[in-house]
């Protein structure tokens, strides 16, 4: 991270926390965010009357694109039908539109399209999973004696499905700890992975913490044991380059709703002999091959993993999605929100009474930023901030665990995305810090 000078409107001068991504890639000029913000219609409304809105609110869910509408809403006019299985024109065009955003969506995260599952959203993706190696026709199956390893700053959506897979098999579930600073403790990684240890079940990028973890070492360690790993890119496919072959996985899940794409879409991607090994989770139509009154043979990946009438334009959209986020540059997404965390990281150190869950400075970091306001209910400070017009999350973010970890019950963070700006930043942190002036505690 790099402290440089910036005009200000009034012709002074302003420090301002700025940085590289290793590749280099440089933040969107205003220019550039200016053109970017114009394909979101969203965000010029405004709230509670006439206040501008602020949305932070990207890593619960991002806002779409008119591209991503767009191509969503000429799909529907021109080519709907339901996929794989009518004889005719509107049907092998549904199909064709289908299967291309598969294989654009699996080139995204560098997996071949038969590498890549569609499912209702990431926490399906890692059901399905986790469902799977208790199966005992799959491969790998869990026994007793068996470990489980996640870390502490686990989604419960990465959590609670190991937590049964542990129950019904007699395996046992261990975690990697988070360190004071928001890190993965990586000596107690090497003690906790280890000859017991069946499956690797890890986080990317945390949404409560905004750390990015050292995937490839995790899983090079993983594979060294023999273990399945599986890795949930839910914060860091729509933020960095993902490559799921290079990072050295068996398996990622991630959702489309977060990605400037449509909800009710998600993906399970991964090397085709681990998918090929696995047993479906939800059985019924387009997923067999033979099926008797008492039995059934199922179809190889993906169609095995996609039962029922899948979402159908939702993939039309998700596959504009991932075209705009190529168009503008990932290194460049990365760069810009780098930029922008570094100001957020060094503003809040500004503000009396304001701690910050994890690491606080911008790097192998994502944009989401939880802080805790002494004295004050993070459902307090989402109030006095909404009534600026900015939208955060407050609550525990699905993440229990990581938040005990740190001595609260919750927290309230602002996220941000490709399209949020330093006034935006900034606006966040002027109504921040007058929380606790405004319920009378400074
Ligand atoms: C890190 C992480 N994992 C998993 C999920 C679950 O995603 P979905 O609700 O789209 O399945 C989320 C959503 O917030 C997340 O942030």
């Amino acid at each position: 991270m790099t402290v440089i000078k910036e005009s200000t409107a009034t012709g002074g001068s302003r420090a301002v926390v700025t940085a590289r991504t290793p590749a280099g890639a440089t933040p969107f000029t205003t220019e550039e965010i200016e053109r970017i913000r114009a394909d979101f219609p969203v965000l010029s409304r405004r709230v509670h009357g006439d206040v501008p809105l602020v949305y932070l609110d990207s890593s619960a869910t991002s806002q779409r694109p008119r591209p991503v509408l767009d191509a969503e809403r000429a799909f529907l006019e021109t080519s709907y039908a339901a996929v794989h299985r009518g004889a005719h024109a509107l049907a092998d065009e549904a199909t064709e539109a289908f299967e291309a955003a598969r294989a654009a969506v699996g080139a995204f995260v560098g997996v071949d399209d038969d590498e890549l599952v569609w499912t209702r959203n990431a926490t399906e993706g890692i059901n399905i999973v986790a469902a799977g190696v208790t199966d005992p026709s799959g491969e790998p199956t869990l026994r007793p004696g068996d470990e489980v390893v996640v870390t502490e700053m686990e989604h419960h959506a990465n959590l609670l499905p190991w937590q049964r897979a542990c129950a019904r098999t007699g395996a046992r579930l261990r975690w990697i700890p988070v360190t004071d600073d928001g890190r993965l403790d990586l000596a107690a990684a090497d003690d906790i992975i280890g000859p017991r240890t069946k499956v690797l079940a890890v986080v990317h990028a945390s949404n409560v913490l905004g750390t990015v973890n050292p995937v490839a070492l995790l899983a090079a360690r993983a594979r060294a044991v023999g273990a399945l790993t599986v890795l949930d890119a839910c914060q860091s496919v729509p933020h960095m380059p993902v490559d799921v072959h290079r990072l050295g996985v068996d398996l990622a899940v991630f959702s489309a709703h977060k990605m400037l794409g449509p909800n009710g879409l998600g993906a399970l991607a991964g090397r085709r002999e681990v998918l090929d090994a696995l047993p479906p989770l939800l059985l019924g139509g387009s997923i067999v091959d033979e099926v008797t009154m008492t039995t059934a043979t199922f179809k190889k990946p993906p169609a095995r993993f996609e039962t029922g009438t899948p979402a159908i334009s939702q993939t039309v959209a998700l596959h504009a999605a991932v075209r705009y986020l190529e168009d503008l540059g990932r290194d460049r997404v990365a760069a810009h929100e780098h930029a922008l965390t570094g100001r957020m990281l060094a503003g809040l150190a500004g503000i009396p009474g304001v701690r910050v869950l994890g690491p606080t400075s911008a790097d192998d970091r994502i944009g989401a930023v939880s802080v805790v306001v002494d004295g004050v209910h993070p459902h307090d400070v989402g109030e006095v901030l909404d009534a600026a017009g900015i939208a955060v999350r407050v609550g525990h973010h699905c993440a229990q665990p990581v938040h005990r970890r740190f001595g609260v019950r919750s927290s309230t963070r602002a996220s941000l995305y490709l399209y949020s700006t330093a006034a935006e930043v900034d606006a966040f942190l002027d109504a921040l810090s007058g929380v606790r002036r405004y319920f009378g505690l400074v």
